[in-house]
């Protein structure tokens, strides 16, 4: 029996934290003593569960030479993520249960992450000839036009009653964003379903989604790095960087408990594809540490960061994951999140280095990556 010991650590979940040890085996978080093989002294540092990314791109199949499952997973362990939710808009776009399941076994061959693979809900992610809903739900959990915006109503209301049927979640991207958001908030009123909004980035987009969980209305939403650390710049990014009120505003969201989720929405594009106009950021490898910084900033406790970037994906996702509790997988992230950090464009290990923020500092040092049990990312020596 294959087993890990990880001793001394600062213990730290979304429920609280404490000192403690904690033994792995089976690929399942044990507390009581047993056997192991292998021992880590986690010497005081932070022993949180990895990440879960609820959106990004990783450009597999047909888009690699921007990004691929491995290096998009080996950036994704350096950032302390375990899983990765990977949007369809690849080549071909992802919209078959066997273009799932392909990514799927691609995945677990690699042993790094482990990957839910969203597939598109409209053929070629438009919003006209809807993919096939009740068979793509047996294959994964996640379904979105990520990239494409939902404009047909009559399509999106469909989309929503199907949710609620087959129990797959959608994640929209709203653009406009205001407009879409209310549209989308409105339907789900009259059709129900299981709507999470993608990468809000407007104050105004929060003002609504805080009146519309006042009314009781269930959805979830997300912000991502990007828009709560950058603003006021040109940066290609879809939503757009806004402005400094906005990423007030967002921020208040996160202490009101307004915004639930953390994404990267890790965007990986080629220097030639960011002169054509594309827009994304890569960052799955420094969102945790601008995460940290920004915490940090707005004195916001860890434990919230661990609800919006683990627990609370990992229960829309309906994944045994995102608490240290007996039982749950043993996927972890060791860290220091005090040591001071710095993006360096130049060290990523992404295949794609485009972002805005080479030379910011942020905050944390990320030292081990653990998946499934198994230490996947170690950066201690
Ligand atoms: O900036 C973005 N890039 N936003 C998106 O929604 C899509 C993404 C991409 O695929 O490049
Ligand atoms: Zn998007």
């Amino acid at each position: 029996m294959r087993g890990l010991h990880i001793k001394n650590a600062r213990l730290l979940d979304a429920r609280g934290e404490r000192m403690g040890e904690l033994y792995l085996s089976d690929g399942r978080i044990g507390l009581n003593p047993a056997a192991f093989e292998q021992e880590i002294d986690a010497q005081g540092m932070v022993l949180m569960p990895a990440l879960i990314d609820l959106h990004c791109h990783l450009r597999d199949p047909g888009l690699t030479y921007k990004e691929d499952l491995q290096s998009g997973m080996r950036a994704a362990l350096k950032g302390g993520y375990g899983t990765l939710c990977a949007m369809a808009n690849t080549a071909p776009v992802i919209s078959t249960p066997a273009l799932v399941e392909a990514n799927h076994e691609k995945a677990q061959k690699l042993r790094l992450c482990t990957l839910i693979q969203a597939a598109a809900a409209g053929m070629e992610l438009k919003d006209e000839t809807p993919t096939d809903w009740a068979a793509l739900s047996k294959a994964t959990k996640l379904l979105s036009n990520d990239g494409q915006t939902i404009f047909s109503d009559g399509f999106m209301k469909r989309l929503l009653a199907a949710s609620a049927e087959y129990g797959f979640l959608i994640s929209t991207h709203c653009q406009p964003e205001r407009r879409i958001i209310a549209r989308d908030l409105s339907l789900l009123k009259e059709a129900g379903g299981r709507l999470h909004i993608g990468h809000i980035s407007h104050r105004e987009s929060l003002e609504r989604i805080r009146a519309a969980k006042a009314e009781g209305l269930a959805f979830s939403c997300e912000v991502t790095p990007h828009h709560i650390f950058g603003f006021g710049c040109d940066y290609r990014v879809n939503p757009p960087l806004r402005e400094r009120a906005d990423v007030q505003a967002l921020i208040q969201g996160i202490k009101d408990g307004v915004i639930d989720c953390l994404s990267t929405d890790h965007a990986p594009h080629s220097p030639g594809d960011k002169e054509a106009g594309m827009a994304g950021i890569s960052n799955i490898e420094y969102a945790l540490q601008v995460f940290l910084e920004v915490f940090y900033q707005n004195a916001i406790p860890l434990t919230v960061l661990s609800r919006m970037a683990s627990l609370r994906p990992a229960g829309l996702l309906g994944l045994n994951k995102g608490l240290i509790e007996e039982g749950y997988d043993a996927d972890l992230v060791l860290l220091d999140p005090d040591s001071p950090g710095t993006i360096r464009a130049g060290e990523m290990v992404s295949r794609s280095h485009n972002t805005p923020f080479d030379g910011r500092a942020v905050r944390g040092r990320i030292l081990c990556t653990i998946v499934e049990g198994e230490v996947r990312y170690d950066a201690r020596h």
